[in-house]
């Protein structure tokens, strides 16, 4: 279901144009769309992939299970997938919900997410697992190497990851990974997945963003729906692996992806930071670091990872 509380808008996103009104013209300098004005019609930059629920779906169908309750939604703006989710997600349920467009996109620890209209993906994918939640440590991990391999199946074959679930390509942040719970109830946890991936940036929205960034476009044409709809399967497939398996399974292949595998890094926790050489994870997705004396477990809710050479 395409969720747009703006019709015109939406009709425009449909079909390309649309007669121009007040209306329709605050809403595209609002929400910072490009488009053309030819007096009589307003044309929708022609660059713009709006997500289409059918082209979605239609790489999507073969992971859902037909006895599954699925939610579906396509929001044109929203404040945050994952806030959105989390609060709504019930017991027995699948609900993908993707965005064009988030007010308040919400990042790892406590960071703001930048969510320009249009361009780039924006989902979470919320259900509940057994637990418990202690369990779930590899979670994020996972999912980021199942979001790895989306990505190099459709072209990109250099992207990996830095620890814990950065989406890094030619040493810039491609995307990013926010695994948000709901309290521990009877039936299990409740578990948010939230993917941002950089398709397309403009000079206004990267220069919000505080670190080294990379986006799609520079390395291939890549359809938003099918980036969409493969990496929702996925992602739907690798919640149920994980709720049967866990994450020990994947332990020996994290360093497959890992960037920065036998590196040496810096760790920073507040005001302090450690040196050493990153020799991986344990089998609760803590980091380890050698610092040449002492080997070193890092919580990826309480430290941030760099190469040394951006240091
Ligand atoms: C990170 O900081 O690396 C994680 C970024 C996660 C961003 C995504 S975009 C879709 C979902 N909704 C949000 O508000 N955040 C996540």
């Amino acid at each position: 279901m395409i969720i747009n509380p703006f019709p015109e808008l939406e009709e425009l996103l449909v079909n390309g144009s649309h007669p121009p009104t007040p209306r329709l013209l605050h809403l595209l300098e609002e929400m910072q769309i490009g488009y053309k004005d030819l007096g009589d019609k307003i044309v929708i930059d022609p660059s713009l992939e709006p997500f289409d629920e059918t082209k979605i779906m239609s790489e999507l169908l073969d992971a859902l299970s037909p006895s599954e309750s699925v939610r579906f939604e396509i929001y044109r703006d929203i404040g945050s997938t994952n806030e959105h989710v989390l609060a709504n997600v019930e017991y027995g349920q699948l609900y993908i919900c993707l965005a064009e467009h988030q007010t308040a996109g919400r990042g790892r620890r406590g960071r703001r997410w930048i969510s320009p209209f249009g361009h780039n993906l924006y989902l979470s994918i919320g259900c509940y697992l057994q637990g418990p939640l202690e369990a779930f440590g590899g979670l994020s991990l996972l999912v980021g190497m199942r979001a790895v391999d989306v990505l190099r199946e459709l072209g990109l074959s250099d992207v990996g990851l830095k620890w814990p679930n950065d989406l890094i390509l030619d040493r810039g942040k491609l995307g990013g990974i926010l695994i948000e719970f709901k309290s521990q109830e009877d039936h299990g946890v409740g578990v948010v997945v939230g993917t941002g991936i950089n398709l397309r940036m403009n000079d206004h929205h990267a220069s919000q963003i505080d670190q080294n960034w990379s986006a799609t476009e520079s390395y291939l044409n890549l359809s938003r729906n099918v980036l969409a709809g493969r990496l929702s399967a996925r992602l739907i497939e690798t919640l149920r692996e994980f709720d049967r398996h866990g994450f020990g399974n994947y332990l020996s292949r994290w360093q497959d992806y890992n960037l920065f595998a036998g590196q040496e890094v810096i760790v920073k926790r507040g005001s302090e930071h450690f040196i050493g050489i990153d020799r991986g994870i344990d089998e609760k997705g803590n980091l380890l670091l050698d610092t040449g004396s002492v080997m070193q477990r890092h919580n990826a809710g309480e430290v941030s990872l760099r190469p040394i050479s951006d240091h």
